[in-house]
């Protein structure tokens, strides 16, 4: 117990990360019922892309209450507010998030004071994550009610922060910036080392994507996960993208969009080829290596296993 597991309702101090197309109720559902805190992620559950907003959110309610028919334990549900322009998406989602009463959002983008208080007033608990952690947005997350504040390292898996700067030093200077509120570390934490490390860099608990997309539970597509298996942070292919970076296992793909980065190809070039979310689905959750992309974390090291989600989070915690 510490205030993260508090504040949150948990056992163990360990957050699995929303991801887009690969999480759903029985992942969400093991790690709330190991005692961590599970997350239900853009698409959680489908496998066809649906354009509706409103289709979206209902799909997002079916899950929430698929996961409660599986845990009583709290979960929490991703919030992605688009940062410039309209966002269609956000307002029938928290409709969603609020008659369903969730318990937690997992908030990422920069901090914004009237859906925190608006989630304050539905008696949400708020774990804020920026995609580019600085101590300037993690006092202002702090200042408008998060409970919660994570700082990712250039380690994770996912849309990468645009300034590179690894878990090791981005922990220490978030913790440092923030008054009162427990921070999480991110990015590449896979193993029982990671975790006493983050926590003796000041955070108070970590949030994992890449280790639960390998776990029995997950969603990824079989092939993948023996993939990840037999590799290691060295085999992780980095390219410039739209908004910055990210990292994919090799494939076809992947190798071209290397090859275009070292040929000066633009940013916005080099996103179009990647075909944003939808080939992450064509390469993670359908399987086809050359024709999507694989994005892992450089925690990669040190999964040797398949496990489940509880030995995942028991091994995490084992010194807690
Ligand atoms: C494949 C993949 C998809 C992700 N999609 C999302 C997402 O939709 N929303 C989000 O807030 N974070 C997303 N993330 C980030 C994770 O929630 C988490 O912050 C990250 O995985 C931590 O780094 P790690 O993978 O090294 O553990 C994604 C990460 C991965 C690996």
């Amino acid at each position: 117990m510490n205030r993260v597991c508090k504040i949150l309702g948990i056992e163990k101090p360990v957050i699995q990360g929303p991801m887009v197309w690969l999480t759903d109720a029985k992942l969400a559902a093991a790690v709330s019922n190991a005692g961590g805190l599970g997350s239900l992620g853009p698409n959680a559950g489908q496998t066809e892309v649906t354009r509706d907003p409103d289709g979206t959110a209902e799909n997002m309610r079916a899950e929430i209450r698929k996961l409660r028919e599986m845990s009583s334990k709290p979960f929490s549900v991703n919030v992605l507010p688009v940062q410039n322009g309209t966002d269609i998406y956000t307002p029938p989602m928290l409709k969603v998030i609020y008659e369903e009463k969730v318990p937690v959002v997992t908030f990422v983008g920069e901090p914004d004071e009237a859906m925190f208080s608006e989630f304050k007033s539905h008696g949400i608990k708020i774990v804020y994550r920026s995609l580019n952690p600085t101590p300037e947005n993690s006092r202002m997350a702090e200042k408008f009610g998060a409970d919660i504040i994570v700082a990712t390292g250039f380690d994770e898996g996912g849309t990468l922060p645009s300034k590179v700067i690894g878990t090791f030093s981005i922990v220490p200077l978030i913790v440092d910036s923030v008054e009162h509120t427990p921070v999480m570390a991110a990015g590449g934490i896979a193993d029982n080392r990671a975790f006493n490390a983050a926590l003796a860099l000041g955070a108070e608990g970590v949030y994992c994507g890449t280790a639960f997309l390998m776990s029995k539970e997950s969603r990824m597509a079989e092939n993948v996960k023996q993939a990840v298996l037999s590799a290691n942070a060295f085999d992780l292919l980095l390219f410039r993208t739209v908004p910055a970076y990210y990292r994919s296992l090799p494939g076809e793909l992947a190798n071209e969009l290397v090859a275009m980065d070292k040929a000066g190809a633009t940013n916005e070039e080099l996103g179009k080829k990647m075909g944003g979310f939808a080939n992450l689905r064509v390469g993670m959750l359908q399987g086809d290596m050359n024709k999507g992309y694989v994005s892992v974390g450089n925690g990669i090291s040190h999964i040797r296993e398949i496990l489940s989600a509880k030995q995942i989070i028991d091994n995490l915690t084992k010194d807690f």
